[in-house]
């Protein structure tokens, strides 16, 4: 039996440039899906995936996230002295359950780094990775279903989905082995990887299969992120990391079973705001009553 997963780690140290201005004074972490800041719907997931023990790897600008998972005693006694019961409830939720550490990264040097700066937090032990940009709906939760992958194969899971040729050179792409009668051994979704190339042409990219927002890594990853140089950008990217890992391990790749949206760009937003505000009873209704009023020819005047 694999050893079981504690710990979710969670970067959260870009500069979020493609909200700005939004995002000048306030984390991208914090930007608001409904009434839940984009970072809680992945911590939700981690806790019902069973790891309510949350590291996240903050920067410059970040104390709103601080903030947000701390005990909040004045609101609480203010809901209390006002009988707002379910407010109450629904904010202490929020810490309850959970054990969160943070570790600064000085510079935003890259996702890699982001992983390298939690070593210590982490230890010698397998760990998830939960980019909360990427917001999964999914049951069971996504992470769970990493877990039971991870259970199942004792090593290095990624998350992977099927992406459209024009999107291929915003992801880091797997190359995997014929899923012929090992694939069926893996279990549905599941894959060896033969090769990663992070961001390729769409010329050079040996599938389609593109990485998404969840990881379960094993401590290996740590030495190989230190041996890692960093890319043109001055950044150390997770994708070669574990391109360097590959050389000592098997890594497997796991499509994921559910609506995931990146939240991280402007139409991806978007599109997950419409969705979770479907997804709640009491504004699913008037809300599509209001979309369907709308004069969707309404556009950019030229
Ligand atoms: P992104 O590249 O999508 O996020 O990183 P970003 O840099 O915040 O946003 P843009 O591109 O400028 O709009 C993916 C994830 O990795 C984290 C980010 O916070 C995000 O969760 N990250 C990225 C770090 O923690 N540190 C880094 O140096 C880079």
């Amino acid at each position: 039996m694999a050893t079981p997963i504690r710990k979710a780690l969670f970067p959260a140290a870009g500069l979020g440039t493609r909200f700005l201005p939004a995002t000048k004074a306030q984390p991208k972490e914090m930007l608001v899906l409904v009434d839940k800041p984009i970072i809680q719907y992945g911590v939700e997931e981690a806790v019902q995936s069973g790891v309510p023990n949350i590291v996240i790897v903050t920067g410059r600008g970040k104390n709103a996230i601080e903030d947000h998972f701390d005990v909040a005693v004045e609101l609480e006694s203010f809901l209390e002295q006002r009988g707002k019961t379910a407010q109450l409830e629904e904010i202490r939720k929020i810490t309850r359950q959970l054990n969160v550490a943070y570790v600064r990264q000085g510079e935003p040097l890259g996702l890699g780094h982001a992983v390298l700066v939690a070593k210590n937090l982490i230890g010698e032990e397998p760990f998830a990775v939960i980019l909360g940009d990427d917001v999964i709906d999914a049951n069971p939760p996504a992470l769970k279903q990493m877990i039971d992958v991870y259970q199942r194969v004792g090593g290095p899971v990624i998350a992977v989905e099927r992406v459209p040729d024009e999107d291929i050179p915003s992801y880091g792409i797997v190359a995997v082995e014929d899923s012929g009668a090992e694939g069926g051994d893996l279990g549905r979704g599941v894959h060896r990887v033969k090769d990663l190339v992070e961001k390729p042409r769409r010329e050079d990219a040996p599938s389609n299969l593109g990485i998404i927002g969840r990881y379960i890594l094993t401590p290996d990853i740590f030495p190989a992120l230190e041996a890692t140089a960093s890319d043109r950008t001055g950044e150390i990217q997770l994708t070669n990391g574990l391109r360097r890992l590959l050389r000592e391990r098997p890594l497997y790749v796991y499509e994921i079973e559910g609506v995931r949206h990146d939240t991280g760009n402007k139409l991806g937003f978007l599109k997950a705001l419409v969705y979770f505000a479907m997804r709640r009873p009491d504004l699913a209704e008037p809300f599509r009553r209001y979309l369907e009023s709308l004069d969707l020819k309404i556009g950019v005047e030229t």
